[in-house]
């Protein structure tokens, strides 16, 4: 499964990436039977990168001159969250 995020650019920097993808998280596991959960971000972008790390992602590595944009090829970075690494937030136990 892998995930992605834009945000209109009105409402960048109050924190509403993070919030929502660490939802997205808990839904997925919740409600899917994945083992993991994927994300890739251009080595450049450091607020897409922040997003993932707060949210417990780890970078898997580097995938170099993987896409063509904009007249350049770029690297992206490959995060992911594992089910076994992932904290079941205490809230939603019984
Ligand atoms: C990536 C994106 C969704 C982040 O959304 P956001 O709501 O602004 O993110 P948050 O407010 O949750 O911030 C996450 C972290 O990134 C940091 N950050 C945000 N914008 C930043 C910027 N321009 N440069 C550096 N750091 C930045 C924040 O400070 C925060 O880190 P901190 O807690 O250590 O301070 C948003 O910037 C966006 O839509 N960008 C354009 C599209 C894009 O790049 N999508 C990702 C493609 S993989």
């Amino acid at each position: 499964m892998e995930i992605g995020f834009t945000l209109i650019p009105s409402e960048r920097k109050k924190g509403y990436c993070t919030e929502v993808v660490k939802l997205f998280v808990v839904f997925l596991f919740l409600s899917k039977d994945i083992v993991r959960i994927q994300a890739r971000t251009d080595t450049r972008n450091i607020a897409s990168q922040r997003v993932l790390e707060k949210t417990g992602f780890k970078k898997e590595g580097v995938l170099r001159k993987i896409i063509f944009m904009r007249g350049e090829w770029r690297d992206l970075s490959l995060f992911n969250i594992l089910r076994e690494e992932w904290k079941e937030p205490k809230i939603l136990k019984f």
